[in-house]
């Protein structure tokens, strides 16, 4: 299969280096960003969903308008919605987006979030009824004919659903997190499975674990989830400018941090440590903060401090160094089978750029012989100027 790339969805100027409070969206922003990305070739665009945050659907469908390729992943909470509707919804983007609709599934990662909007299940019975709903969703994309569900979650009769995917049959199912649960639930449902950037060794740990139970419900070697792996690069033309670089971006932080500026997935913000910073409850932002214990640099160019900074608070993990270093980082991971690499950085939309112009076209150039990219031509750089006949965003 081949590497393809994700980004993060950003609806206005606002960054976590500068932070604008209670900014709204910024239409012509969005869709500045949008276009780059689809003129970069990014593959994909992530649009997160937190209990205080914009409506992801409407801004996926924004998205989709705008762009011509990039693949729009709506992510789902599924205490959100009743799960016929969620699959009508997708269905919909995907229809409207001509076959570029993924859906990326949140069991829900905290107590304190998921009441928030009324959701009081224990995070094991939010697993539980997130495989019910990924199953009554493939049903619904696949199901001809009326059909009734009596479950332990969700109970229903003669449903009936005309609002296919455009494959007729299905939209790419994600799962993101790194307990038990989300191995067990993802390893047996998900076409996709999400990680925030480990060190090699533990992300091969994790892989490991999903691959066994992929295997165990008996799903083909041919048919285990893609691995997606999450990081925040932070480059420069050399190693010292990108190293520069992350000291400004770590202080940054740490200010921002000490004034607690924003909440995000449930994860108080600020430094981690700190008396008034309840450690995260789910796994994957622990597991982060205890590999930050061991060292601030790991393997290649893996930067911890961003972790610590802020909590583990979503995808931290910075990767540090040349267009060179990062590439070849990436390139270590792709070895070690992640297919879907997402870069996001802290100055959006310019590293976005950055990325487009210096990381996927050599990652690309260089992915071993056995994985080769479906959308290797930037429209950025071979003179068609863009999806939409837009110029690019300048400097
Ligand atoms: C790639 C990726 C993307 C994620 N996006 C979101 C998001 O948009 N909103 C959110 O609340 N949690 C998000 N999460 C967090 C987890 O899905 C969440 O914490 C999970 O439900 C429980 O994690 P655990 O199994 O590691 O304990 C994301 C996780 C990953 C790996």
């Amino acid at each position: 299969m081949p590497v393809e790339f994700i980004s993060a969805t950003f609806l206005n100027a606002s960054t976590e280096l500068k932070p604008i409070p209670g900014a709204s969206i910024d239409p012509d922003y969005l869709e500045r960003y949008a276009r780059n990305l689809d003129d970069y070739a990014f593959n994909y665009t992530l649009v997160p969903y937190d209990s205080s945050y914009f409506d992801p659907w409407t801004v996926g469908a924004t998205i989709a308008s705008h762009t011509r390729n990039l693949k729009i992943i709506i992510a789902v909470r599924p205490n959100t919605l009743y799960p016929t509707v969620a699959a009508k919804a997708l269905a919909t983007l995907d229809q409207l987006s001509r076959g570029r609709a993924v859906v990326h599934f949140i069991a829900g990662g905290s107590d304190v979030e998921q009441a928030r909007e009324g959701d009081f299940l224990t995070k094991e019975q939010r697993y539980s009824r997130l495989e019910e709903y990924i199953r009554i969703l493939k049903r619904a994309w696949s199901s001809p004919e009326p059909f009734d569900w009596e479950g332990e979650h969700y109970r229903f009769k003669g449903f009936r659903n005309l609002v296919r995917p455009v494959n007729g049959h299905s939209i790419p199912v994600s799962v993101g997190g790194s307990s038990e649960d989300a191995y067990r639930v993802g390893g047996s449902l998900a076409d996709i499975f999400g990680l925030w950037g480990e060190p090699l060794k533990e992300t091969k740990e994790q892989i490991d674990k999903i691959y066994a139970a992929a295997d165990k419900a008996g799903r083909a070697p041919t048919d285990r989830p893609r691995i997606w792996v999450t990081f925040r690069p932070i480059v420069a033309p050399t190693d010292d400018l990108a190293w520069e670089k992350a000291h400004r971006t770590l202080a940054a932080l740490e200010a921002n941090a000490a004034q607690k500026q924003s909440i995000f997935g449930g994860v108080k913000a600020g430094k981690a440590g700190d008396a008034d910073v309840p450690p995260p409850q789910n796994v994957g932002s622990q597991r982060l903060l205890d590999i930050a214990k061991r060292g601030e640099v790991q393997d290649r160019a893996l930067w911890y401090p961003t972790v610590t900074a802020t909590n583990a608070r979503g995808a931290s993990t910075a990767l540090v160094g040349s267009y060179q270093t990062v590439v070849d980082s990436i390139l270590d991971y792709v070895k070690l089978g992640c297919e879907l690499i997402s870069i996001r950085g802290y100055d959006n939309l310019n590293d976005a750029i950055d990325y487009g112009r210096y990381i996927l076209p050599k990652v690309r150039e260089n992915l071993p012989a056995e994985s080769s990219s479906a959308d290797t031509k930037p429209a950025a750089e071979n003179g068609t100027n863009g999806t939409n006949g837009t110029t690019l965003a300048s400097r």
